[in-house]
């Protein structure tokens, strides 16, 4: 019975801890560096109010899904895909949908490491007082000086994935719990300090009025479809981490209470993130829309000019790269688990091998800021494309079959017996945003996103036949 599954992997062993969990893998990198320059790319307000409407209606429901669907199949989500399919009478071709995470998984950690490297340099970087006084040019020359180095960068990549690497080999509660627990709380802690100093110092005005007044004229297809995509890659959506989290959930946690809780303070450090950087931006006369740099560049900026500002620095820094971590882990675990399960290799084992082929296509990535940076195929490099790839393409499509395999394949009488509270308003809500809402609403925006319209069209065709054929 699906019911009494037990995880070969372990059990987190409070709802506390898993909350923590899942925070921390929603927490990263994503917020605090990515949202800030994703949202200064697609002109500021309007793209945030669609990207709070992607977290509402589309990855808070498929962030229930997934929990509900990794502790009813309690094992990786390839395997997990398959056993719940087999429990249903369904096609094991369901289990691809774990495959398409993997290949998300180790885009993802690739670039990431590289990102999360920058960060881990840029804790001594502060520290040793580099930014003092900085000018504009002193940070942007500091910025491009790291990512001219492929020699420091490598190591710094190779530092962060060895960090990853150790804490996946320990295991669940050995590795994981302890990191989180602390860390998370100090993180929040001092991103309200920035702030603080943010508003005082910068631009505050300007800052918020890019922020949250919406310019709808910026929005178009490709708006949208990045702020789906900055939606499922911050929710850790899409390509199993948090599935393989619910995997090791106890039973009688609430699914929909943590979600939502994750799904909020997932997006408040978000949006805390944005009004620590963009009074700096525009007191400061910076660039919005230049990219993958902002938050390294500002915010040294910063640093430099306040009071203990090499303290503050360095241990935002470590902060960014502790929550870089916990994600990390998370990325990296559903393959990690599926290796131990079907090939009965060790955790060592495969959190080596996981972790050091993301890390050799992590080259690539940090090759597009030096030797390959003209080297851009369709308007893209390395780096841009393993980003674009996993990000804005695979994730809200995973997402969207994890929706489709949770709302209409898996019976109403299983989703209703993990979900936990009977047929009740929580349970009907969230039934209706994953049925309806969230597939049409990924399809939609795929489709005026990427101008693949027919090809999003037959898509959709083939899935309806094999639903209901
Ligand atoms: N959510 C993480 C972040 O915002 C990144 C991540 C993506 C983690 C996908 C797991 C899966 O940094």
């Amino acid at each position: 019975m699906a019911a009494a599954r037990k995880s070969m992997h372990g059990e987190w062993s409070s709802r506390w801890i898993f909350i923590l969990a899942a925070t921390g893998s929603a927490v990263g990198l994503g917020n605090i560096w990515r949202f800030p320059y994703v949202t200064g790319e697609n002109g500021g307000g309007a793209f945030v109010l669609v990207y709070l409407a992607c977290v509402a209606f589309v990855g808070i429901p498929i962030l229930a899904a997934e929990i509900l669907l990794g502790r009813r199949g309690r094992q990786s989500p390839i395997n997990t895909m398959r056993v719940l399919a087999d429990d249903e009478g369904l096609s094991s071709r369901w289990a691809y949908v774990g495959w398409m995470g993997v290949v998300a998984g180790f885009l993802i950690l690739s670039f990431y490491s590289v990102v999360a490297g920058w960060s881990l340099a840029y804790i001594f970087y502060v520290a040793g007082g580099v930014f003092n006084d900085a000018t504009i040019a002193d940070s942007q020359g500091e910025f491009h000086q790291l990512t001219g180095s492929v020699a420091r960068l490598t190591l710094w990549h190779a530092a962060f994935m060895a960090m990853t690497m150790f804490v996946v080999a320990r295991g669940v509660s050995g590795g994981l719990e302890k990191a989180v627990k602390l860390l998370m709380p100090a993180l929040f802690s001092i991103l309200l300090v920035i702030v603080g100093y943010s508003l005082t110092t910068g631009d505050a005005a300007a800052g918020l009025r890019y922020l949250f007044e919406p310019d709808f004229s910026k929005i178009n297809g490709a708006t949208i479809l990045a702020a789906l995509g900055q939606a499922f890659f911050s929710l850790s959506l899409g390509m199993g981490s948090i599935m393989v989290y619910g995997s090791y959930l106890p039973k009688d946690v609430s699914i929909a209470q943590t979600s939502i809780i994750v799904g909020c303070a997932d997006t408040v450090v978000a949006l805390l993130a944005g009004i620590a950087i963009f009074p700096i931006v525009f007191g400061y006369g910076l660039e919005p829309g230049q990219g993958p740099g902002l938050v390294f560049i500002t915010l040294t900026i910063a640093f430099g000019h306040m009071p203990g500002g090499q303290f503050f620095g360095a241990l935002f820094f470590i902060l960014l790269t502790v929550a870089a971590w916990t994600s990390a882990i998370s990325i990296l675990e559903p393959v990690v688990a599926w290796l131990v399960e079907s090939a009965r290799w060790s955790r060592l084992k495969a959190s080596l091998i996981g972790g050091v082929s993301a890390w050799l296509l992590g080259i690539g990535s940090l090759l597009s800021f030096n030797y390959w940076e003209d080297f851009t195929p369709g308007g893209r490099n390395f780096f841009d494309w393993a980003e674009f790839i996993s990000t804005t393409i695979l994730l809200p499509l995973g997402g969207m079959l994890v929706a489709i395999f949770a709302g209409w394949r898996l019976s109403l009488a299983s989703s209703m017996d993990e979900f936990g509270t009977g047929p009740s308003v929580g349970y009907r809500t969230w039934l209706g945003l994953i049925l309806f809402v969230a597939p049409l609403g990924v399809a939609i925006v795929f489709a005026e996103g990427t101008g693949l319209r027919r090809a999003v069209g037959s898509f959709l065709a083939a899935v309806s036949t094999a639903l209901f054929s």
